[in-house]
């Protein structure tokens, strides 16, 4: 495959593209900042790799059999108003990019295949409800978020075959909401965040990136598809584990208002949670590797 991906330099996309690149296939990394892809994708690492800047993305996606779609500004961060309006327009906006550039290359060189993420914040927050890809979308403002970001990839032509990940708490050691809560936990003796009641979908990045390959190579895979792992766990649980994998007893909760001081109003992923199951992943037969938290820790902390 040829494959072309915004916001390979994140959490998410490094490891795909590693990935990618260890499957033999040619990337195209399309980013805002060369120097820094470079820096993390170096030549001799990574021969197969094309690092492209902004007004090189198009010719890259043209004769690409793929596109992948990852960037956005971070949301665990303290919103300001500018923050929350640029956490939404730069989704936005790099999608209705690839989007036009994907609708304007000719039928003999355009990508076959757009996989563009988006997240469980689509549902909204429930201690009590169980989403799944036929759930209907919250009314907060992450919800909006990816309401208006899954539209704007809707907008691909028709004969290019698009998923649409809905993407859960991604588990890895370098990045993500987990490697911001294991330091925390430390510092608090660990113990469940908040209440601790309420639901944390997350799933550990090597299914999360195997799930993007199969969708890369399976034509079955379109539409909205979770990624999640099949057992969420209450992030008291999550605690309890977090505990027993890294020797520290779970017994003094950490406040809530020590979380919000450290992010903000983006400490809502994981103050207020959604149980979300990945119900079409189970029924195309996608196999996860880890779909008990306890062993995702685990393979994670012993890294
Ligand atoms: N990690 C999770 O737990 C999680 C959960 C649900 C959904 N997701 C979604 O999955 C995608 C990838 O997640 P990730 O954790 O890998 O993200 P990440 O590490 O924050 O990386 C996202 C990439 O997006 C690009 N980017 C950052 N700010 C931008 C801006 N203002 N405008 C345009 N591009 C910008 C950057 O690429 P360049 O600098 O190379 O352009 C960056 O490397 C994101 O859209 C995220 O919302 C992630």
């Amino acid at each position: 495959m040829i494959v072309s991906i915004t916001g390979a330099t994140g959490f998410i996309g490094r490891r795909l593209v590693q990935k990618l690149a260890e499957g033999d296939h040619e990337v195209r990394v399309l980013t805002r900042s060369k120097e820094n892809a470079k820096l993390l994708f170096p030549v001799e690492k990574f021969p197969k790799i094309t690092i492209a800047g902004e007004f090189e993305w198009k010719d890259c996606i043209q004769g690409s059999t793929a596109v992948v779609n990852l960037a956005g500004m971070p949301i665990s961060t303290r919103w300001s108003s500018e923050v929350k309006k640029e956490i939404k327009d730069s989704r936005t906006r790099v999608t209705s990019k690839v989007v036009d550039l994907i609708n304007g290359t000719s039928y003999d060189t355009r990508p076959s295949v757009l996989i563009s993420a988006t997240a469980i914040g689509y549902y909204g927050t429930s201690e009590t409800k169980v989403f799944d890809e036929r759930s209907p979308s919250g009314n907060d403002y992450l919800s909006e978020v990816c309401r208006v970001w899954e539209a704007k990839a809707l907008g691909v032509d028709k004969d290019v075959r698009l998923a649409l990940i809905r993407i859960g708490v991604v588990l890895g050691k370098e990045g993500g909401a987990l490697a911001k809560m294991i330091p925390f936990f430390m510092m608090f003796a660990g113990g469940p965040l908040g209440s601790g009641n309420q639901w944390f979908s997350w799933i550990h990045l090597d299914d999360l990136v195997n799930l993007i390959l199969e969708a890369l190579k399976n034509p079955s895979y379109k539409g909205v598809i979770n990624g999640t792992a099949p057992n969420p766990v209450k992030l008291t649980e999550m605690c309890e584990k977090l505990g027993e994998v890294t020797g520290r007893p779970s017994w003094l909760p950490v406040p809530d208002f020590a979380l919000k001081a450290m992010l903000g109003e983006g400490a809502t992923i994981v103050l207020d949670g959604q149980k979300v199951l990945p119900l079409k992943a189970q029924e195309l037969g996608f196999s996860f590797k880890y779909p008990y938290v306890r062993d995702a820790l685990k393979a994670i902390i012993s890294l």
